[in-house]
């Protein structure tokens, strides 16, 4: 009872089932897209599924031919074999059992190799059609909402295609076949029959749901009861102090009686539901026996055409009682397709997932040409304003200028994370958007504000910068920027595990890995956000002298706050409002005592 209680729940706060409109069935018929190459196993599935359906109908047959064994009359008087004979149906039987265990497993096992396989290939294609999907698309939804879709949708769609449709199927064809062997016995046995078991056993389903959820909310309102104890006891200090025992003796009583009066209404509903049981399912069955003797008084059914027409019966009415539970499945991996396809059909970044043969050409010549720019989720809010600036290849370009000035979004930019809204970006003298996406990222590199190591080794973290690299360039990348003594401080050295598991570095280690990984990666083009935590001197050092080296004779565009950063700049952009208010060096901008740069050097660039 626990188990099928938890069940109902967290079926009800799973995805609600689909609408069945058009729109669900198109994105649902493109899910055959991922069954056409199983095509075969799926075909042979299907026909095994036939034939397990046929012979779990010969079962209740060949028990009305074991019990009028020796009749000779009625409609299954022609022999099969010698059916007359006890031990030969027997026999038979037995036969069915052996065929029906064998096309049963090879079903399931088909129908798990198609569905399997089929998931697999619909997981990837989902996520590497995400993780291809621009920055915008990013900014709109919440990580958890997209993860839920890679594993609950698929989740539900996997026991949607696995276990539901199979069943769905296998009880279709049990009540179309089973029905049509009904009506070979006794077509007016049958009309009685539909007329009342199937609408018995329909009401039995609904019945039973309603009861489960009734019982789902005993289950809540108790947990409130337990809530209120919890509550007090906890805060039992504020319950004395206030003097306030009798009120919440009070709150308990009613919380406890409202359970007690919902467990009370749900103990009545399911008192009436085995009354019901009895009266109506066996009532059911016991009038059609009683047409069926009537039948029989006229000589148009034998004893053995009666047990085989209530072994079917009683086959059907269970095959119709399961199909709502099934059809609630199939329409909940309905709507989790729905969802999925969805997801496929946003338009991803013009990233190839091939395997790069070799690197774009570039020097690494960046110039701002009149870019404006807003982000696509505030229209009305201009975030960059005409913004103008060259950077020759090898220079050194320092980002300037108060909280929410645009500097990030500069940086965003030259990743082509988005593309501005107005003038254009232009790399070696060419428009950005010429370029193939991921030929030209491929070409830069970044060193963020907030480094995140992903969970592995040091040594995969600097890998990242160029999968594949050896264990010697690592570690000459390591070296090159002032990590490599510390890494090798730790006793399993570059195996050391980093991340959420392992161990956790210090912002200037996390630094220094990061400025390896860019080291690594050889760019032409390099983005600097620096960190806008302050670092004990020390390490101060260690990471400029490693930025330096990683610097050297490429393009950078460095987001500043320190002032040893800026003073080696070829050129500082001081940032206002998303609009460059000053540029020069930094003997320049400070000279103008007046100027932002002058006060912004003062307040923020002295405390690094
Ligand atoms: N993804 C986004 N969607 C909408 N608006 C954004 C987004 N990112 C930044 N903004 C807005 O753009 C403006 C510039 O932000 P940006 O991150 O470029 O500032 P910043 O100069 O890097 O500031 P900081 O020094 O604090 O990092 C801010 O007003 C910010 O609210
Ligand atoms: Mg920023």
């Amino acid at each position: 009872m626990a188990s099928r209680r938890g069940k109902a729940a967290s079926s009800d706060d799973g995805a609600k089932p689909a609408k069945l409109n058009k729109e669900a069935w198109r994105k649902t018929t493109r899910l055959f897209r991922y069954l056409k190459p199983h095509i075969g196993a799926f075909s042979a599935g299907l026909f095994c599924l036939l034939i397990t359906s046929l012979l779990s109908l010969a079962f209740p047959i060949l028990l009305g031919k074991l019990v009028n064994a020796s009749a000779s009359d009625g409609f299954w008087a022609a022999p099969l074999t010698d059916l007359t004979n006890i031990d030969s149906i027997a026999k038979l039987l037995m036969l069915v059992f052996a065929l029906q265990a064998a096309f049963g497993f090879v079903r399931i096992y088909l129908f798990g190799l198609v569905s399997e396989n089929a998931l697999a290939d619909l997981r990837q294609d989902t996520y590497s059609h995400l993780i291809r999907m621009p920055m915008l698309f990013f900014a709109q939804r919440r990580v958890g909402e997209l993860n839920s879709r890679i594993s609950a949708d698929v989740a539900l769609l996997q026991e949607g295609m696995t276990t539901s449709l199979a069943e769905l199927l296998r009880q279709t064809v049990t009540i179309t076949l089973g029905i049509t062997l009904l009506t070979f016995v006794s077509v007016q046995l049958t009309l009685t029959m539909l007329a009342t078991l199937p609408v018995v056993a329909l009401i039995a389903v609904f019945f039973g749901r309603y009861i489960r959820k009734l019982s789902t909310q005993v289950q809540d309102r108790i947990a409130d009861t337990n809530v209120i104890v919890d509550e007090t006891l906890q805060g039992i200090q504020n319950v004395k102090a206030f003097s306030n025992e009798s009120f919440e003796v009070g709150r308990y009583r009613s919380s406890v009686l409202k359970a007690r009066d919902l467990a009370l209404k749900g103990a009545r509903w399911r008192g009436a539901f085995v009354s019901f049981i009895i009266f109506c399912m066996f009532g059911v069955i016991v009038f059609i026996i009683w047409r069926a003797v009537h039948l029989k008084a006229e000589g148009l059914l034998d004893i053995g055409d009666i047990t085989s027409f209530l072994g079917l019966s009683i086959m059907i009415g269970a095959s119709i009682a399961s199909i709502p539970e099934l059809v609630t499945t199939m329409l909940k991996a309905v709507g989790a397709t729905e969802r999925l396809m969805d997801l496929q059909e946003g338009t991803p970044e013009a990233i190839s997932l091939a395997p790069r043969k070799e690197h774009l050409r570039i020097e690494g010549d960046i110039a701002f040409e009149h870019v404006s720019f807003h982000y696509a989720t505030r229209a009305d809010h201009e975030v960059l304003h005409d913004v103008d600036f060259h950077a020759k290849p090898g220079e050194r370009v320092a980002l300037v200028g108060p909280s929410g000035a645009g500097k990030s979004t500069i940086a965003s930019l030259v990743l082509r994370f988005y593309d501005p809204v107005g003038g254009r970006i232009t790399i070696d003298g060419k428009d950005a958007r010429d370029y193939d996406l991921g030929a030209l990222r491929d070409r830069m590199s970044i060193v963020p504000q907030e480094v995140l190591l992903f969970g592995g080794t040091i040594l995969e973290n600097i890998a990242y910068g160029r999968p594949g690299a050896s264990r010697d360039d690592i570690e000459a990348a390591a070296r090159k920027a002032n990590a490599h003594d510390f890494i090798t401080s730790f006793p399993e050295g570059y195996a050391t595990i980093v991340g959420e598991r392992g161990i956790q570095l210090s912002g200037g280690q996390r630094q220094r890995i990061a400025i390896a990984r860019a080291l690594l990666k050889d760019p032409a083009i390099l983005i600097l956000d620096e960190a806008t935590s302050a670092l004990d001197t020390a390490s101060e050092r260690l990471v400029q002298d490693a930025l330096d080296k990683l610097m050297e004779g490429r393009t950078s565009i460095v987001i500043a706050h320190r002032l040893s950063t800026v003073r080696n700049a070829d050129r500082i952009l001081v940032l206002d409002h998303g609009m460059v208010s000053a540029s020069g060096t930094h003997d320049e901008l400070i000279a103008d005592t007046g100027g932002l740069y002058y006060s912004l050097s003062k307040m923020q660039l002295s405390e690094a």
